[in-house]
């Protein structure tokens, strides 16, 4: 079983989910290649959660329709092909905080994958919703968030079908440290901050907007929603759960432990509290 107990995610997940945080990059070509019936059990064991910051989201993984849920946009922009599994992400709008559930949900799936070597990529824009609506059952208080494509990544003049040699070029366009976070400074912070501060920056997010920010105390650190005119802070609350699956990992495996407070004050998102 690949479930925590009741606070945190274990400390093994925690650790491989931290490595995969330095690998993980959005993979949207796919060599066509199948997904052993052992790795969508092992990921399958993830689907319903694995913390109680999962709470309010599930996740689907549909073994057929890839294609034609990732089309693109019009069936132009942002089309993804060849991916062998595709993940649903949904969320649960009776619970107030099913947006941060739902990246919390997904990331923690993503990494996962990352760590068995799979492709991923959230899309929460370039995707047919119907397709998605035609093969999942949904309850009246669901909604489908995001998906991701889940397969191996296609190697540049790899042909379909073939086994890839060389490592993935690893990119991470993210803002400076000094520009997402306040409060104690950093010569001030306890040891394993930095590093679990570092982790939460290379999060992904929708337009890699970053759209998080961080307020550091000795005992806390809280994960605020920055100001984005465009984007609704649903978005932004999806993209919060992201980083914070990203802090939780990177706390457990540096030997940091916390707990969440989820806050109700928006921009204010959540604490972890060490
Ligand atoms: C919630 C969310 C939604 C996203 N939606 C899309 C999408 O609709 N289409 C797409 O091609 N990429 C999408 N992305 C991928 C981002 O563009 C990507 O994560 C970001 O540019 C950072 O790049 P990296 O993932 O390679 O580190 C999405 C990412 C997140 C986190």
């Amino acid at each position: 079983m690949l479930k925590g107990d009741d606070v945190i995610i274990r400390k093994d997940l925690a650790g491989r989910w931290y490595n995969a945080i330095f690998s993980r990059y959005s993979v949207r070509a796919y060599d066509g290649r199948s997904v052993s019936s052992d790795i969508r059990c092992e990921i399958g064991q993830l689907l319903d959660g694995f913390s109680p910051m999962c709470k309010g989201a599930r996740a689907v993984l549909l073994e057929e329709g890839s294609s034609e849920i990732l089309s693109g946009f019009m069936g132009i922009v942002g089309r993804i092909r060849g991916a062998d599994l595709v993940l649903v992400l949904i969320g649960d709008a009776s619970y107030p905080d099913h947006e941060v559930a739902v990246g919390f949900l997904g990331e923690g799936i993503i990494l996962h994958a990352t760590s068995l070597r799979l492709g991923t990529c959230w899309v929460s824009g370039t995707y047919s919703r119907k397709a998605v609506e035609a093969r999942i059952k949904l309850r009246d208080s669901e909604k489908v968030m995001a998906v991701s494509p889940i397969g191996f990544a296609k190697r540049s003049g790899q042909r379909v079908g073939e086994r890839a040699m060389e490592a993935p070029r690893v990119l991470h366009k993210r803002k400076p440290l000094e520009s997402l976070v306040r409060g104690l400074p950093m010569e001030d912070w306890p040891s394993g901050y930095r590093e679990i501060l570092e982790s939460a920056r290379l999060a992904p997010s929708a337009v890699n907007r970053q759209p998080w920010r961080f307020t550091v105390e000795s005992d806390r650190i809280l994960v605020s929603a920055a100001r984005f005119e465009l984007l609704p802070m649903a978005a932004r609350k999806l993209d919060c759960g992201i980083a914070m699956l990203h802090l939780e990992a990177a706390a457990g495996a540096t030997g940091i432990q916390g707990e969440w407070n989820l806050l109700s004050n928006p921009p204010g998102i959540a604490e972890y509290v060490i």
